[in-house]
């Protein structure tokens, strides 16, 4: 079937979504198993609050498969270039998650640069506002299938696992993990995670959005230092968890205003200066506490915990449950924070026991506006109360 959106005409919103780094996208290629798994790594963000996205690169007997999809830019497209000759072309691009838009973006882009792959997509995607058939969104519809509903690829190789499908009322969430045997990887998307607690190493090329929020006031300069790096990444791990973390506080606008502007703050860099945040003192507990949801080494990102899954805990515990049971799991990637972390049935099965005894999608502290979204959302019927 033909594409009938022409190419101007995709993503007509793509624009108006102000993603920093604005158009000036680096990547992080690491080499994660050797000849077998390679981690490509840009940020994405809105006003700084810029958070790492992977994308996964597998070597399998014949060839490459792309997982969640980064920006082709051309730095990403020669290093794959690298790869190709070494172990083959790019066979299978994966599109792991139907509500990620941060991963569902790149996609009809990485499409056009392999025109020779074949793309698998999971199921029931969709589009807000309005819902678009794939074509129209870009996804070549001659070559796209869905997963697990026109079957699965290379399944000599890899052993695919679903979350879901979740009804979030917009649209629908789910996950497709997947374990490449031969190095022991279990690529996930965004339900599970690795939060550490220094930088991911993508911030080497652009330390820029953790040096912004390493301050504590708009007239203090950017300057660059470890200390101040690991400053800038727990507050920039809390805004990615809970949007508003709970010891964050706003100054007043007289404030913000009376220190913008600052010399050598009047440049786009520093946002001219305007900072509208306050950490008191003791702000770097709620950051411990975020990291000591962990069980196993790895957590459940706040956000999906309390707008995915408030009412879906025990959809979430078996998948977890059934990963734990896959053979020869060494290690997990994930498309955000740290990959790859070190996992097996044991770590993924603290992981569910840890989740299934403590207090789930709560209402207080750092949740607070988490918890007024879901509610809010549930008020209005937009979300159901039995996904
Ligand atoms: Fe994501």
């Amino acid at each position: 079937m033909p594409i009938h959106a022409p190419a101007d005409q995709r993503w007509p919103w793509w624009p108006l979504l102000p993603l920093y780094p604005y158009g000036r996208r680096a990547t992080l290629v690491r080499e994660l198993i050797p000849d077998q798994v390679w981690s490509f790594e840009q940020l994405q963000g809105v006003y700084y609050v810029a958070v790492p996205i992977r994308m996964t690169v597998l070597r399998l007997n014949q060839g490459l498969l792309l997982y969640a999809p980064v920006a082709p830019t051309a730095e990403v497209r020669r290093a794959l270039a690298e790869l190709e000759r070494a172990y083959g072309p790019v066979q299978t691009i994966v599109l792991p998650s139907s509500s990620g838009l941060e991963h569902k973006l790149p996609v009809p882009a990485m499409a056009r640069a392999f025109p020779e792959a074949q793309l698998w997509v999971t199921p029931r995607q969709w589009s807000f506002p309005v819902p678009l058939p794939l074509a129209w969104l870009g996804f070549p519809a001659g070559r796209t299938r869905v997963l697990f509903e026109q079957g699965l690829p290379h399944t000599d190789e890899l052993s695919w696992t679903a979350l879901g499908p979740l009804d979030l009322g917009l649209g629908t969430f789910m996950e497709a993990a997947c374990l490449h045997r031969s190095s022991g990887c279990l690529l996930v998307t965004d339900a599970l995670v690795s939060i550490g607690d220094q930088p991911p190493a993508v911030f080497e090329l652009d330390p820029t959005p953790l040096l912004f929020h390493a301050r504590e006031r708009g007239d203090e300069p950017l300057q660059d230092s470890p200390e101040r790096r690991r400053i800038g990444w727990w507050r920039l791990a809390l805004f990615a968890s809970y949007l508003r973390p709970a010891s964050l506080e706003v100054p007043p606008a007289g404030t913000v205003l009376g220190q913008a502007m600052a010399p050598g703050l009047r440049n786009a860099r520093s946002h001219f200066g305007l900072y509208p945040f306050r950490w008191p003192q003791g702000w770097e507990r709620e950051f411990e506490q975020l990291r000591s949801q962990q069980a196993g080494g790895l957590q459940i990102a706040p956000v999906l915990e309390r707008l995915v899954f408030p009412r879906s805990r025990q959809a979430l515990l078996s998948w977890v449950e059934s990963l734990a049971e896959l053979e020869g799991l060494r290690w997990l990637i994930a498309a955000h924070y740290d990959a790859p972390v070190p996992c097996q049935g044991d770590s993924l099965r603290a992981l569910a026991s840890a989740l299934g005894c403590r207090d789930w999608a709560v209402n207080a502290g750092s949740w607070d506006l988490l918890a007024r979204i879901d509610r809010t959302l549930l008020g209005l019927g937009v979300v159901p109360g039995d996904p």
